[in-house]
């Protein structure tokens, strides 16, 4: 599962985290960050068209990977699987989420903020996990103080990343990735402004290029 997520992240440093109201969205939303260079997406569970979302991204897309993203329980993991979610990220641990993702062995993102979560994640064999709220709970010098201890342990931050901050975060060689929602603006999603998603994206990844 690491090397699988660790092959996720190469090609993609920045993760969207993403919110559709209306499921064809997702379309011209996953081509505008693909027009952008990026190739994945999170779609997370918080609104009513995020499954079919899923299906269709995962149905319609060419070359991009599709993950579902704030998965809490068991139920809503077979949903996402079933409807075609090739990972998983989850904002939060739970012995039964891991054993679970385990289970389906399927790549898994699980989400810590603590050191016992991270320790809990290891005991089940996980080694990459998403920080979060990564701001809100400790930032760079949580993480800086991690890579000592847990040596092998790899994150993606999200939560409270953008522009200002996201570069600093990829510097330190303990994060993977992060993840964010400032590549998918709401007000953009809303007004079908792809161009603008474009524009983030190729504005955010043109640093990670030279
Ligand atoms: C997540 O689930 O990863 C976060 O909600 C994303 O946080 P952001 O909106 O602060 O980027």
């Amino acid at each position: 599962i690491s090397q699988q997520i660790d092959s996720l992240c190469a090609r993609n440093p920045i993760i969207p985290v993403i919110v559709v109201e209306q499921a064809e969205q997702i379309l011209p939303l996953a081509r505008a960050l693909q027009a952008g260079g990026i190739t994945i997406l999170e779609i997370t569970l918080r609104s009513d068209a995020a499954l079919d979302a899923i299906a269709l991204a995962k149905n319609e897309l060419e070359g991009i990977t599709v993950g579902a993203g704030t998965v809490v329980n068991e139920k809503q993991m077979d949903q996402v699987l079933a409807a075609g979610a090739e990972f998983i990220v989850t904002p939060g641990l739970s012995v039964d989420l891991l054993k679970c993702a385990k289970s389906r062995n399927v790549p898994f993102l699980p989400g810590v903020a603590t050191v016992s979560e991270i320790i809990m994640g290891l005991d089940a064999g996980f080694d990459r996990f998403k920080f979060f709220p990564a701001e809100a709970a400790g930032g760079l010098p949580f993480i800086k103080s991690l890579h000592g201890p847990f040596s092998q342990v790899r994150f993606c931050p999200t939560g409270g990343i953008g522009l200002h901050n996201y570069l600093d975060y990829l510097k330190q060689p303990n994060i993977m990735a992060v993840g964010g929602s400032w590549v998918v603006p709401n007000d953009a999603v809303k007004q079908g402004d792809w161009e603008r998603i474009t524009e983030i994206t190729r504005s955010s990844l043109a640093p990670l290029q030279k």
